[in-house]
């Protein structure tokens, strides 16, 4: 079996560690603070011209990603030409300092991939590309060590007519429920062979190797704690172990719950989402078959995080 193994890393930040309880405490009290008050406030960031956001534009889209990982903004001009909007995503991503990963076999021009409804013979089956419900999960989770996806943007050019909602929640407040029900729980899931995507042969007759990992892990540059996750039940193999099926399934109720740090949006046209590879969900969308979706939604994918946040 061809196996592609995650590093844990090492917590270089001293509130991850789980023997420094009052690093922990201190951190979570003012990450509380931040999210509460970002909670309160959700109106998206304007941004008057996507292609060319302004350094106040960024300023701000960067300290909401810093308090909360995610942030939701606004085109004050949405234009309809999806090949327009891919362009200004160009520019959008790249004044803010990302690294648009370019290897998705989905990707269009500029590394961008169009999530809508689609019956190419690549994408027949697979979720993203049909009007089917997306359960929780980080993106690129299956993805080897280097290439691991540290932030994103979803940008909706056109919302569905019905449903295709999505939530959003920082894997930071998930840590913290974890850790205040059980700090073996983070043990767990930190744990280098937590959580296993077994090889997947594709339909071209490729072979996706099997990924083992951790759930959690902390980046050793610039100490942030990035997350693994997927919801799935199927192709998935946790780690046999007690703490960690517990762990997985206080998880899964807190996905589930009405946490209120959880983000619900239904995003309208020129909204978009730019986050810390943040956990994430979508509702199923235009149930009637016998009429054509419209909705398209580009999905970016960038190797670094948000520089500053
Ligand atoms: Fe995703």
């Amino acid at each position: 079996m061809s196996v592609t193994k995650l590093k844990t890393g090492f917590p270089t930040k001293s509130h991850w560690n789980l023997q420094d309880n009052s690093s922990y405490q201190a951190w979570r009290a003012e990450k509380l603070k931040g999210a509460a008050r970002s909670a309160e406030s959700r109106a998206p960031v304007e941004i008057r011209d996507l292609a060319n956001p302004s350094e106040s534009e960024i300023a701000e889209l960067v300290r909401s990603c810093r308090t909360s990982n995610g942030v939701l903004y606004q085109a004050s001009a949405p234009a309809d030409d999806d090949e327009v909007v891919r362009d200004q995503l160009f520019g959008f991503s790249s004044a803010i300092g990302l690294r648009i990963a370019e290897q998705h076999r989905s990707a269009g021009r500029h590394g961008i991939v169009a999530l809508k409804v689609s019956r190419a013979e690549h994408q027949r089956g697979f979720i993203p590309y049909s009007r089917k419900p997306m359960n929780w999960h980080t993106d690129g989770y299956y993805n080897g060590p280097d290439q691991k996806i540290r932030a994103m943007v979803l940008h909706c050019v056109r919302p569905a007519m019905d449903g295709g909602a999505n939530q959003f929640l920082d894997p930071e407040i998930a840590y913290i429920r974890l850790r205040d029900e059980n700090p073996g729980y983070i043990a767990a899931l930190a744990h280098p062979e937590a959580m296993t995507i077994p090889e997947h042969r594709e339909k071209d007759g490729k072979l996706r190797p099997a990924s083992v990992g951790p759930v959690f892990s902390f980046d050793p540059d610039s100490g942030a704690l990035e997350m693994r996750y997927t919801a799935r039940t199927r192709s998935i193999a946790w780690r046999d172990d007690e703490l960690t099926r517990e762990a997985v399934a206080f998880l899964a109720g807190v996905l589930a719950s009405d946490d209120p740090f959880i983000q619900n949006v239904t995003m309208r046209a020129g909204q978009g989402y730019l986050c810390n590879n943040t956990l994430h969900n979508r509702t199923g969308f235009d149930p009637d078959k016998t009429a054509d979706s419209k909705r398209l939604v580009y999905r970016i994918r960038f190797h670094n995080r948000i520089p500053r946040s």
